[in-house]
C-alpha cells in the first residue's frame, strides 16, 4: 500500500507515465492485470491551454475503473502553469505530477522537463505555484541529476520538499544517461534518508526480481513500472507475488497472451476507431510478442494489417507459438533485446 497526500493506493507499484503509450485503453488493460494507479500521458502545460479540445479530450480520458489516477504537466512559466491547472479542473484525476525529468532536447532545449535541474530554486518556486493552485496532491517526478558531473538529487529533492509536494518520483539516471546504463541505487537511497514524504523509485523495474532488487537497494516507498509493463500487463501481478513471498507465477500462456492482446485491440478501437486503433496497436503487438520463438513473420504481418479482423487473425496465430526456452526472464531479456 502506499499513501500520497489523502490518496490511499492499494499496491506500491504503479504505472509510469509513459509518451505516447500511457491511453486510456493501456491503462484500463493494465488495471485488469493488476495495477493500482496510473498516470495518463505527460501533458505540456502550453497544450493545455491552446491544444484543441479532442486532442486534450483524448489524452485526458479517464472512467470510472481507471481511478485512482494522475496526470502529469510539464511545463516552466508560473503563470501558463496556474491557467493550465485552471483547464484541467474540467478533467478528473487524483494527483497532479509535475515533470523534471524528460531528457527529450525538444523539451529540456525550451528549460523544461530535466532542464529544471539545473535550476533547483527555480524548480522549488514552481512547485510551490502548482500546490498553492492544487486541489490534490502534488507530487515531482526528477532524475539523478544532469550529468555524472551534476548529481543533484538531494538538493532538488530537499527544494521539492520545501515547497509542499506529498511525494517525489526518482528515476535513478542522469538526463545524460537517457534510458541506458546502471540506475544509481545509492542516489534513490541517499533521497529517501532526506525526505519524510513518500519517495517512488524509477529505474529498469523490469522484472519482479528487479522491482524487489529496487526496493531493497534504495528503502523506496513504492516503485514505477515503466518499460516492464510494455506489452507485460502480468508484470503488476507477478511483482505483487514475487515481494509477498518471492513466488513465482508462471508466464502467461499463448493463450492468454493472445485473448490479452485481443482485449487491448478491442479497447483501442473502441477509443481511437478501427484504421487509426489498427495502427497504434502495430507496436503492442511487437511488445507482446517479445521472447516469442520464431515471431518474426507474424510481427512483418501485423506490420501490414490495417484493420481489426487482419489483426485478429494474426494475433490468433500466436495461439500456436512458444517462449524461447533460451529466455529465462522474458521482462529482463526484452529490455536486452531493445539495447
Ligand atoms: C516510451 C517511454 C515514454 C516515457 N514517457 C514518460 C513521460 O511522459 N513522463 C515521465 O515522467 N517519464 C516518462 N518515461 C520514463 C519512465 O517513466 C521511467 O522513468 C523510465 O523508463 C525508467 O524506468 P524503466 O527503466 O523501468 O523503464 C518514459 C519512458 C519510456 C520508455
Amino acid at each position: 500500500m502506499l499513501k500520497i497526500g489523502t490518496v490511499t493506493i492499494a499496491s506500491s507499484c504503479i504505472l509510469a507515465p509513459l509518451a505516447g503509450v500511457s491511453d486510456l485503453p493501456f491503462r484500463l488493460i493494465n488495471r485488469r492485470l493488476g495495477c493500482e494507479f496510473a498516470f495518463t500521458e505527460m501533458v505540456s502545460a502550453r497544450a493545455l491551454i491552446y491544444e484543441n479540445k479532442t486532442t486534450l479530450n483524448k489524452m485526458l480520458a479517464t472512467e470510472p475503473a481507471d481511478r485512482p489516477l494522475g496526470i502529469q504537466l510539464l511545463g516552466r512559466d508560473p503563470e501558463v502553469l496556474r491557467k493550465a491547472q485552471d483547464k484541467a479542473r474540467g478533467y478528473e484525476f487524483d494527483i497532479i505530477d509535475f515533470n523534471a525529468a524528460c531528457p527529450v532536447t525538444k523539451v529540456t532545449e525550451k528549460g523544461e522537463g530535466a532542464s529544471l535541474l539545473k535550476e533547483p530554486k527555480k524548480l522549488g518556486a514552481l512547485l510551490k505555484v502548482v500546490v498553492s493552485n492544487a486541489s490534490v496532491p502534488v507530487t515531482v517526478k526528477i532524475r539523478s541529476g544532469w550529468d555524472a558531473a551534476s548529481v543533484n538529487a538531494r538538493e532538488i529533492a530537499l527544494c521539492a520538499e520545501d515547497a509542499g509536494i506529498a511525494a517525489l518520483f526518482i528515476h535513478g539516471r542522469t538526463k545524460e544517461q537517457g534510458y541506458r546504463g546502471a540506475v544509481d541505487y545509492a542516489v534513490i537511497r541517499t533521497v529517501k534518508e532526506s525526505l519524510s514524504i513518500p519517495v517512488i523509485a524509477s529505474g529498469d523495474a523490469l522484472s519482479p526480481r528487479l522491482i524487489k532488487k529496487l526496493f531493497d537497494e534504495t528503502g523506496c516507498d513504492g516503485v514505477v513500472i515503466a518499460r516492464g509493463a510494455l506489452g507485460n500487463p502480468w508484470i503488476f501481478r507477478e511483482a505483487t507475488a514475487f515481494l509477498q513471498d518471492r513466488a513465482v507465477i508462471q508466464r502467461p500462456g499463448m493463450d492468454e497472451i493472445a485473448d490479452t492482446m485481443t482485449s487491448h485491440l478491442n479497447l483501442i478501437i473502441d477509443f481511437h476507431g478501427e484504421r487509426m486503433g489498427t495502427l497504434i496497436f502495430r507496436k503492442f503487438f511487437s511488445w507482446y510478442c517479445k521472447g516469442i520463438h520464431g515471431i518474426r513473420d507474424l510481427k512483418t504481418k501485423a506490420f501490414c494489417a490495417s484493420e481489426r479482423a487482419q489483426m485478429i487473425a494474426t494475433i490468433n496465430e500466436v495461439r500456436e507459438m512458444h517462449w524461447d526456452p533460451g529466455m529465462p526472464d522474458i521482462a529482463e531479456s526484452r529490455m536486452q533485446m531493445e539495447e
